[in-house]
């Protein structure tokens, strides 16, 4: 009862009607105009509280109505949209009863309470029967709707939009941003579980929103779910053709790369000369749509021909990189500083030509690490914490390093490239940065100069 008179209290103060009293004494006197008619002068003998003939609500919700009687000892009862009698005093939904009236009590509305609910007095004339209906409504989801779908080229497709809402909500399309138009379109057409695409392209890949949205005489709402629609096709190559041959020596690494776009995203695998590679000289860096195999090479069977294999559902690739055996570029002879700057240095580092080797296999460049003495300390003088830097010649041959701090201490070390990977490092250089120029001195000393003047004031 104690909740009966909690809703009650809840109902009658959003009503804004001070009849609190008048509950407390059963009796309530209805001079509203009732909506249902069957008002022939007289003072019907039943009536609804609240008296609309429609009553709309969210499932969860909680709502009472009452139907009340004029005379306090007359017998009624509650139908449900099934024509079945309501009598019990407990559950989800239930009766209460007073005398003077008798309320029907939804703890929270469910989708299946919908529909019409009678009350009638026992002594059933044709006017003692009131009904209202119940309109439940659902919030707009989008449950089992994926929101990355992938669909064949040059098939037709659908993407799927699963929306649920009572009352249903009309759905609308846009593809990336931009309205698409379903009316005698031959290419979109609007179904209830999505939209179908004809001949699917690669244009229509993109972002597509699925909205829903609905107006109704009590309420208007809306909500979209944005899916990604990729196309899926074959592999093809990112590169045309990256180094079909690649150059490497004993003791050295090498890294061999195969990059391919496809959707779904490929899988890749390596093979050395038509098989699996086995061993510890190697690891796969596995990326979304490649994957590099680096190699240490400790033996001459390391070399030879290696394919990738690249492959999806709808086809397959593969490219051979054959490894050849190369020079060991020399190591730099000289290394050291040109040019001091305060944020930079200008390096002369030479290294000389391989007699033996050919023209190809020549120094192409170099590869300087370089870190600050704090950062060596911090880093318990691991080099692999060092920035890098790559020269190339047919770049220039003026070696800097720039977007160093002033007033610095670096260690620094160096190494020569060529086509079969990188020298031994040279031993470590210690260089300092140019401290700040003179003229922020020169400033420090106006200013010092100026505060002894103010003081000697
Ligand atoms: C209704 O309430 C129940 C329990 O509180 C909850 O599990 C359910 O998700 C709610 N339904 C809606 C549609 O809000
Ligand atoms: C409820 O009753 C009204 C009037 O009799 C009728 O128009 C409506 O279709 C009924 N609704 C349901 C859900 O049966
Ligand atoms: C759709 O096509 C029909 C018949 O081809 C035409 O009468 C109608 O005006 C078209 N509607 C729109 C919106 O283009
Ligand atoms: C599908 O579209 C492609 C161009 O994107 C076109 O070449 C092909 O003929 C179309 N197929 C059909 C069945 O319309
Ligand atoms: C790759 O080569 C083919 C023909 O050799 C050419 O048509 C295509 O545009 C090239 N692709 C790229 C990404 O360079
Ligand atoms: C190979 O790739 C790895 C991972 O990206 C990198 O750390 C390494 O320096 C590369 N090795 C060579 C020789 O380029
Ligand atoms: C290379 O290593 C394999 C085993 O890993 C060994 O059987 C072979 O003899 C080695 N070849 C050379 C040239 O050292
Ligand atoms: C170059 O090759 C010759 C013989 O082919 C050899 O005597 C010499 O030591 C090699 N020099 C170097 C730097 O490897
Ligand atoms: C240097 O740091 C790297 C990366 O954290 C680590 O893998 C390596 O073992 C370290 N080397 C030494 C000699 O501590
Ligand atoms: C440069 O650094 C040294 C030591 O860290 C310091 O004593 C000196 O004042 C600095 N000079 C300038 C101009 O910042």
């Amino acid at each position: 009862m104690d909740l009966l008179i909690v809703l009650c209290c809840l109902l009658l103060a959003q009503n804004a009607v001070a009849v609190l009293g008048q509950l407390g004494n059963a009796y309530y006197n209805s001079n509203n105009n009732n909506n249902n008619g069957n008002d022939n002068g007289n003072a019907p003998p039943l009536t609804l509280t609240p008296s609309l003939p429609l009553i709309s609500h969210f499932i969860n919700d909680s709502f009472i109505i009452f139907c009340k009687t004029v005379q306090k000892d007359m017998d009624t009862k509650w139908r449900d949209p099934n024509g079945q009698t309501r009598e019990n005093t407990k559950g989800r939904v239930h009766i209460e009863k007073k005398t003077g009236f008798l309320a029907l009590v939804f703890e929270h509305i469910s989708l299946a309470d919908k529909g019409n609910w009678t009350c009638e007095a026992d002594a059933a004339t044709q006017d003692a029967k009131k009904s209202f209906e119940l309109l439940v409504n659902q919030k707009i989801s989008f449950d089992k709707t994926e929101q990355v779908q992938s669909v064949r080229e040059g098939h037709d497709a659908m993407v799927n939009c699963f929306v649920t809402g009572e009352p249903k909500p009309e759905v609308f399309w846009l593809h990336n941003g931009e309205n698409i138009n379903t009316v005698n379109s031959s290419k979109h057409r609007r179904l209830s579980d999505g939209l179908f695409i004809k001949n699917v392209s690669q244009t229509d890949a993109g972002e597509y929103t699925c909205r829903a949205m609905r107006i109704t005489p009590t309420f208007s709402d809306s909500d979209q779910i944005t899916i990604l629609l990729r196309i899926q096709h074959k592999p093809h190559w990112f590169y045309n053709e990256t180094l079909p041959v690649q150059y490497a020596y004993i003791g050295g690494a090498v890294n061999l790369s195969c990059d391919a776009m496809g959707e779904p995203p490929p899988s890749f695998t390596w093979q050395h000369n038509g098989k699996g590679i086995v061993g510890f000289n190697h690891r796969v860096f596995f990326a979304d749509y490649g994957a590099t195999l680096q190699l240490h090479i400790r033996n001459e069977s390391q070399f030879g021909d290696y394919k990738c294999k690249v492959g999806n559902p709808l086809g397959t690739l593969e490219r051979i990189i054959k490894l050849r055996a190369g020079a060991k570029p020399t190591r730099p002879t000289r290394f050291q500083i040109k040019r001091l700057y305060t944020d930079a240095f200008e390096l002369d580092i030479r290294a000389p030509r391989m007699p033996n080797a050919t023209d190809e296999m020549q120094i192409y460049g170099y590869r300087v690490a370089y870190m600050s003495e704090s950062d060596f300390k911090y880093s318990a003088g691991n080099w692999s914490y060092a920035k890098q830097r790559d020269f190339s010649f047919h770049r220039g041959h003026r070696f800097i390093i720039s977007h160093l701090e002033a007033n610095t201490t670096y260690l620094m070390r160096v190494a020569s490239r060529n086509l079969a990977g990188l020298s031994d490092w040279s031993g470590v250089n210690i260089f300092a940065t140019a401290a700040g120029s003179t003229r922020a001195l020169m400033s420090l000393w106006t200013w010092l100069l100026l505060l002894l003047v103010l003081i000697w004031h």
